[in-house]
């Protein structure tokens, strides 16, 4: 535990040199590979000894390395690829947690501590860390988008609205098993217009748009299903209500919302599956100022918003799809 560190790191500069891509086609040499990747010959070994001894590569005759099995996952071409999520908690999360203690004492994220600012409108101004956050969004999503649009029935559903939808995942895997419905991915400026092309390169061009919108100010109107996955998290109770209120005011009356969020545990254990709601609530404390919330917290804050008492289900990758109704 108090050396983990060095695991993200390892991980986050082999995506970052593109060695996992790089050994995707065959072994090479460590000689090869310095060549190629620009770097010193006997640094760049040191590492991949360290990406040996984590299962990402494997030793390969006297001076080699080949792509171990769990190296794929850091490609970044794969479907399964998990190399944005290596990028953006090594080099764009890793100072906040550096200043966790500074968190715990004031309850201010980093960015508020700094700069007196919350939300996501730093990613507006740096398009590379917004394109490694939204690649990042997709793969996580993508662990549970297909578990979400199976495990609830949205036969007699005509459109989606994917609230701060990101590149729009969860649009995509609801789109692909109900395919007489379209949608809408409501996002901020830095998630567009690649939520479009992510739209367009899953063949939905006629049937999903990305529209540029402020879900404190207004949500799309008229849609049967309102998605929203990983946005209340980032936010207060207060702040939450202003969201919840606003998707209150845009439904029909039949209308229901579907919240994908991990469940905080009323007690916590010590077991894996704990650690990563926890761990996902304290990242939230040093980068967003938003909180993991448990089932109860949850049915009061829809309670207060106007919704009715809701379902959780439980469906992949530890999230819950929290489903409710205006009541
Ligand atoms: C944690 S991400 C979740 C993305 C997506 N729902 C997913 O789970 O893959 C939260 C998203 O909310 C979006 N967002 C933040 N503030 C917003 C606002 N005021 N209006 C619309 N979207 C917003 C962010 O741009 C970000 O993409």
């Amino acid at each position: 535990m108090i050396h983990g560190g060095w695991m993200s790191q390892a991980l986050c500069s082999a995506v970052q040199l593109g060695l996992p891509d790089r050994l995707a086609a065959g072994g090479q040499s460590v000689a090869a590979l310095a060549a190629s990747l620009h770097c010193n010959p006997d640094a760049l070994r040191r590492l991949l000894r360290g990406l040996t001894s984590l299962g990402i590569v494997a030793e390969q005759g006297h001076d080699g390395y080949t792509l171990a099995p769990l190296g794929h996952r850091l490609r970044c071409d794969t479907p399964d690829s998990l190399g944005a999520q290596a990028l953006w908690f090594g080099r764009y999360s890793w100072p906040l947690w550096g200043e966790l203690v500074d968190s715990v004492r004031t309850g201010l994220t980093r960015r508020e501590r700094r700069l007196g600012q919350q939300g996501y409108a730093h990613l507006d101004s740096d398009p590379e860390a917004a394109r490694v956050f939204n690649l990042a969004m997709v793969q996580l999503t993508r662990m549970v988008a297909a578990a979400v649009a199976s495990s609830l029935d949205f036969t007699a559903v005509r459109r989606f609205v994917d609230v701060g939808g990101g590149y729009g995942e969860l649009l995509v895997a609801c789109l692909a098993a109900n395919p007489h419905a379209s949608g809408t991915l409501l996002e901020i400026a830095h998630a567009l217009p690649g939520g479009q092309r992510h739209l367009d390169d899953a063949g939905l061009a006629a049937r999903a748009v990305a529209q540029e919108g402020d879900f404190f100010v207004a949500i799309p109107d008229g849609a049967d299903v309102y998605l929203l996955k990983a946005v209340l998290h980032n936010w207060d109770d207060a702040q939450c209500g202003v969201i919840l209120a606003n998707v209150r005011r845009a439904m029909a009356p039949h209308a229901r919302v579907v919240v994908v969020e991990r469940v905080l545990p009323d007690s916590i254990a010590v077991s894996a599956a704990h650690q990563a709601v926890v761990r996902s609530d304290l990242k939230m404390l040093v980068g967003l100022g938003g909180r993991e919330r448990t089932r109860g917290e949850f049915a009061a804050l829809l309670g207060a918003a106007g919704f009715s008492e809701p379902s959780f289900r439980p469906v992949a990758a530890g999230f819950c799809a929290i489903e409710t109704f205006g009541s």
